[in-house]
């Protein structure tokens, strides 16, 4: 049984919960794009793990983790986050691959990310200055490409390193007019990485294969959300990478027809960070309380995360491009309190069918609203859909009539056992 967990709003829906969670029952979790822009929050008793690189079944002693060919990594985070699990004595050793080809971030992308934000002033997208796009970019353009395979042949890259930071050089002096990088330094810091991480370097579509033939249980790990998708997302206002489930052949060179189950995390309500429309965005009170309540700061940047009501329409639209069976429906708990609570659907003078990704689309819609009653009570400690407070049930089940679909998970806290469990 291959699953794939993928978010399908804006990003932040609690994919790292419900991965950890599942993966207990697989043997490999993989993450198949982004970078280190995803934030995935892990939390077992009274530790908390944020993992923006490693698949988040990493933090389990068995389970093999995988970096796909469709991540772009940046060595100094994946140190940083393999070392902290080795403080906390978690090993790595023997169960962790990353792909050959997954492409490297390097110094000059976080570089040009932050000085073209800075540049575009109030247009800016509000990326994660993590090097993202300009990596991406450089991915997509060839010419001055580096991956891990690369990293690995630390000879040959001395040469290249140099072409590539003098062109840099000539784009950040002549767009910017910022201080020139140093190639030699990056490539002092690149002998660093391939000394540490060329053990873990290989083939990883013929791993992946050889062990979904050998029967195991494989788990694709979605990044950011389908909102976020270059392609499929409320663009220019996206990541740079196929962050719905349709990035996962893609990513990591499985193609979807061997993947059994593809599950869609989404909040009780909605959040995104960063630029862009967001139709069912509350600007008051209400979404103070539930940021407040939720904890809603990015687990990336710690930027205030922007609260909403639960869009329908938002996710209809993700559930049926990424193929979604089943939703995993997270931070229900942090609804309670509320008076009344509210389901956004998005419409355009009368009822669409589909919600429309482009933003001059998106400009003319509005949203308009269905009103349930608040559930008052704390459901932190709630441990079965039955004794979920009635309004609480009526709550996720016109969640699964505007959507069309199950809810099987529900989030009550941002522990392992705060999940309820429907199947
Ligand atoms: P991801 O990027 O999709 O993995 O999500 P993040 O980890 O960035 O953000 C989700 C946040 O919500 C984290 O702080 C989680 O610990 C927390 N969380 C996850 N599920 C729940 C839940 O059901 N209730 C509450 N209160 N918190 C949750
Ligand atoms: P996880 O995996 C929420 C957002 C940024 C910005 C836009 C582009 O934790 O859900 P980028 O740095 O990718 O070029 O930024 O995308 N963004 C995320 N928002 N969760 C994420 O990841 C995100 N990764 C990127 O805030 O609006
Ligand atoms: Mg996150």
């Amino acid at each position: 049984m291959n699953i794939c967990v993928v978010g399908l709003q804006w990003g932040d829906e609690g994919k790292g919960k419900v991965v950890d969670i599942l993966a207990e029952k697989n043997d490999i979790v993989v993450r198949y794009g982004g970078g280190a822009n995803a934030g995935h929050t892990v939390v077992i008793g009274d530790k908390k793990f944020a993992l923006h690189l490693l698949p988040s079944g990493a933090v389990r002693p068995n389970t093999v983790c995988v970096i796909a060919n469709g991540v772009v990594v940046d060595p100094e985070v994946l140190l940083t986050e393999i070392d902290s699990l080795s403080q906390k004595g978690i090993s790595l050793q023997g169960r962790f691959f990353i792909s050959e080809n997954a492409h490297v971030v390097l110094d000059y992308h976080k570089a040009e990310d932050r000085l073209r934000e800075e540049s575009l002033g109030k247009n800016k997208i509000g990326t994660t200055i993590r090097g993202i796009g300009p990596c991406y970019s450089d991915k997509v353009g060839r010419s001055f490409a580096v991956r891990m395979a690369d990293l690995v042949n630390i000879e040959k890259l001395k040469d290249k390193l140099e072409n590539i930071v003098a062109y840099k050089n000539k784009i950040f002096a002549a767009l910017y007019n910022a201080q020139p990088i140093n190639a030699a330094d990056i490539y002092e810091k690149c002998k660093v990485y391939s000394q540490k991480l060329s053990q873990y370097v290989c083939d990883t579509t013929a791993y992946l294969h050889e062990q979904i033939d050998g029967g195991r249980n494989i788990l694709f790990e979605g990044a950011q959300g389908a909102l976020l998708d270059l392609d499929h997302g409320t663009f220019p206002f996206v990541t740079s990478s196929n962050a719905s489930s349709l990035g996962v052949g893609p990513g990591c060179g499985v193609p979807v027809q061997m993947i059994n189950n593809f599950i869609g995390v989404v909040k009780a309500y909605t959040t995104r960070v960063g630029a862009g429309p967001f139709p069912s965005e509350l600007e008051n009170e209400t979404g103070q309380y539930i940021r407040d309540k939720g904890h809603e700061y990015g687990t990336t940047t710690g930027r205030p995360r922007r609260c909403g009501w639960f869009d329908a329409m938002v996710v209809k639209y993700a559930a049926r491009i990424g193929g979604i069976n089943e939703l995993a429906m997270m931070h229900l708990d942090t609804l309670a309190g509320l008076d009344e609570v509210k389901i956004g659907y998005t419409i355009d003078g009368k009822e669409i069918k589909m919600f429309p990704s482009n933003i001059d689309k998106l400009s003319k819609v509005q949203c308009v609203f269905k009103t349930l009653k608040g559930f008052g009570e704390d459901l932190s400690e709630v441990d079965s859909f039955e004794k979920l407070p009635a309004m609480a049930k009526e709550y996720v089940k016109a969640v699964e009539d505007a959507v069309g679909l199950p809810v099987t998970i529900i989030g009550v806290g941002p522990s392992r056992k705060q999940t309820i469990f429907r199947k």
